[in-house]
């Protein structure tokens, strides 16, 4: 935990995140696609725009609290869903569900993790969500949003900027690939990381836990269970696909990776409660807009029809505040915890949203701000 403290904002938290692990397993959490420009820019973008303060104004309480997808959030922005998180550290997603509990806010669990839905529900206090693929197996999908309905998730987001995958060139450089092959230079990072096998012998379960019962169903063809999943993305997918899931599930629904005007009004049409406006961290399609460039422009198209969600580069609680008063309901963070995840397990977690948290809280404070609906686009402007 100490080493936790000297930790004072997000990039320390990174930098703890690379010494704690072998350097494959880094690369794979921070990095992204091609040059790596959308993922550059997703963080970069947010300095072009500018907090106008306003004084003189009460703000000896300051309120954080909004409301998305059906829950009233305890703080305006939440952990998004990301995979293989036992990869990070050995509490894996059950420590970022008790931290975002602890937090009043959303976790995402994603259908990639090593940890069984049932489980997340017992584990997770707060607000849970289910981030879902439209296989082509549908029965498949179906079995999931039974499987939510049940152990009582609050909302489904379905991700449709991955039916294939990004290029990732740093997994290809350590040999993080879906057959890892690791380099040499691959190998003595693990070697020189004996804290982390320690753990790995006795958390050693890196199934992907919610489709482990689908051995039964695997041919010769498909020898893991990561292939069965690739095999499955369904390159067909379409906005009947989508409409077919709202209605399966009947309940809160987020469409992720969305950015284009024309894609979120076809949401709304669609029937969905949110958008997280995302390019996945810069992970997908490369050159791909910064999430916070959109939202302006949706949010001027969808008026108050569908809730927006800013999800992609947030490092800072300003980042934050900046979304929200473009036009957003609630931010959403990916790397920001797992790079918390990795450094410290739940206490790391706990240490990355507690210092966003504060940071939102302080900008607010500063710029005279006291309660998130009172942050509008008076507040901030695009510098010249
Ligand atoms: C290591 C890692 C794994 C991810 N896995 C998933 C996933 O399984 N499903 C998904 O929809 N998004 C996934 N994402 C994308 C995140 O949900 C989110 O869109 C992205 O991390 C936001 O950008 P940020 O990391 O800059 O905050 C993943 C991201 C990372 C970094």
């Amino acid at each position: 935990m100490s080493t936790l403290k000297r930790c004072h904002n997000i990039s320390d938290l990174r930098r703890l995140a690379r010494r704690r692990l072998p350097s494959p397993f880094f690369h794979y959490l921070d990095g992204g696609s091609d040059d790596e420009r959308s993922l550059a820019r997703n963080t970069a973008a947010f300095d072009d725009y500018e907090l106008m303060p306003n004084y003189l104004v009460d703000i000896s309480k300051i309120d954080l609290k909004t409301t998305v997808l059906g829950r009233t959030i305890e703080m305006p922005f939440f952990c998004s869903p990301t995979g293989m998180s036992r990869l990070f550290h050995h509490e894996a997603e059950p420590a970022v569900a008790r931290a975002a509990a602890k937090f009043g806010t959303y976790y995402s669990l994603s259908t990639l993790a090593t940890t069984r839905l049932e489980r997340i529900s017992e584990v997770c206090t707060g607000p849970k969500m289910f981030q879902i693929y439209i296989l082509k197996d549908r029965e498949l999908t179906r079995e999931f949003v039974q499987r939510c309905k049940d152990a009582r998730f609050d909302a489904l987001c379905l991700t449709v900027d991955s039916v294939i995958a990004g290029n990732r060139e740093r997994d290809k450089r350590t040999g993080m690939t879906m057959k890892p092959r690791f380099t040499l230079r691959s190998l003595a990072s693990f070697a020189a990381h004996p804290g982390w096998w320690l753990q790995l012998i006795r958390h050693h379960d890196f199934r992907l836990a919610n489709l482990t019962h689908r051995d039964t169903v695997m041919s010769d063809a498909h020898t893991s269970v990561i292939e069965y999943v690739n095999s499955q993305y369904d390159r067909t997918l379409n906005w009947n696909d989508v409409a077919w899931l709202v209605e399966q599930w009947g309940g809160p629904f987020a469409i992720k990776g969305l950015q284009s005007v024309q894609d979120a009004q076809r949401a709304v049409d669609v029937g969905a409660s949110a958008i997280m406006i995302s390019n996945h961290g810069g992970r997908q399609l490369e050159t791909s807009p910064a999430p916070v460039d959109c939202v302006a422009r949706i949010r001027d198209a969808v008026g108050d029809r569908i809730e927006l969600i800013v999800d992609g580069g947030i490092r800072r609680g300003t980042h934050v505040i900046k979304a929200l008063a473009l036009g957003a309901n609630a931010c959403s963070i990916g790397r920001a915890y797992l790079y918390g995840l990795a450094a410290g397990g739940q206490a790391g977690v706990e240490h990355a949203l507690g210092l966003l948290r504060a940071e939102v809280e302080r900008g607010m404070a500063l710029l005279g701000c006291p309660s998130v609906d009172r942050l509008t686009r008076e507040c901030v402007s695009r510098r010249k």
